[in-house]
């Protein structure tokens, strides 16, 4: 049996999940390469290749610049990146705001087990154990708390199991979606938590 998520055409979507829970995978499955906004590829752009973590705060410049320019021409546009931190969604969901667009999160919600297990397994990089479940926690942290319809997305879909990502269908349509709520009362609700910095905040937002 499939899963069909259903996105409006244009949006945004948003990926949400710990480094090996297959953003990625997930992206070049059902988006067209153009579609998709890959923190890594920034990171090999602008600087020496997709884990060099330095040239983070330049590859994140440069994709919300890329973000900004595909959605106001009215093109669906999917961020690839962690974004477990509340401030990282919180700065896509403006750029949908300005465009006009709604705003989806796919949040892929896998055991801290399989993220560990699929990042060892790969043969190309691996992120630090320690760094893997920071971020996993700090999604679980996200899931814990309100809503993250509180946050401005219009509609949210997780998924729990790989068995269920694997059974996805995206399924794209135009027209019957809800307005962003008003952006005041939501973004003043879901401001971030001031936070310190870490280093994983800035390596892998
Ligand atoms: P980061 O880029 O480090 O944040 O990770 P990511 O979330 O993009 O994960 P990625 O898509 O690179 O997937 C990590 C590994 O998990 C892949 O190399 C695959 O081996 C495995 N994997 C990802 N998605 C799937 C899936 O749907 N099914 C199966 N069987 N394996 C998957
Ligand atoms: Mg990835």
């Amino acid at each position: 049996m499939s899963i069909e998520l259903a996105i409006p055409d244009p949006c945004l979507v948003v990926l949400i999940g710990a480094a090996g829970s297959g953003k990625s995978t997930f992206a070049a499955r059902h988006f067209a390469p153009g579609e998709i906004l890959s923190s890594d590829a920034f990171r090999a752009r602008v600087g020496h290749g997709e884990t060099d973590q330095a040239a983070s705060r330049r590859a994140f410049g440069v994709l919300h610049l890329a973000l900004e320019r595909r959605l106001t021409a009215g093109r669906t546009a999917v961020v690839d990146a962690t974004n477990v931190q509340g401030h990282a969604r919180l700065a896509l969901i403006r750029r949908a705001r300005a465009a006009g667009v709604q705003a989806v999160a796919i949040v892929l919600d896998l055991p801290l087990a399989e993220c560990l297990a699929a990042d060892r397994a790969r043969v190309d990089r691996h992120v630090p154990e320690a760094v893997v479940e920071r971020q996993w926690s700090a999604l679980q942290t996200t899931l814990d708390g309100p809503p993250l319809t509180g946050e401005g997305f219009a509609v949210v879909h997780r998924l729990t199991s790989r068995a269920a990502v694997d059974s996805v269908v995206v399924g794209r349509a135009g027209v019957g979606w809800p307005t962003l709520s008003p952006a005041a009362p939501a973004d003043r609700r879901s401001a971030p938590r001031r936070h310190r910095r870490t280093a994983e905040d800035v390596e892998r937002p």
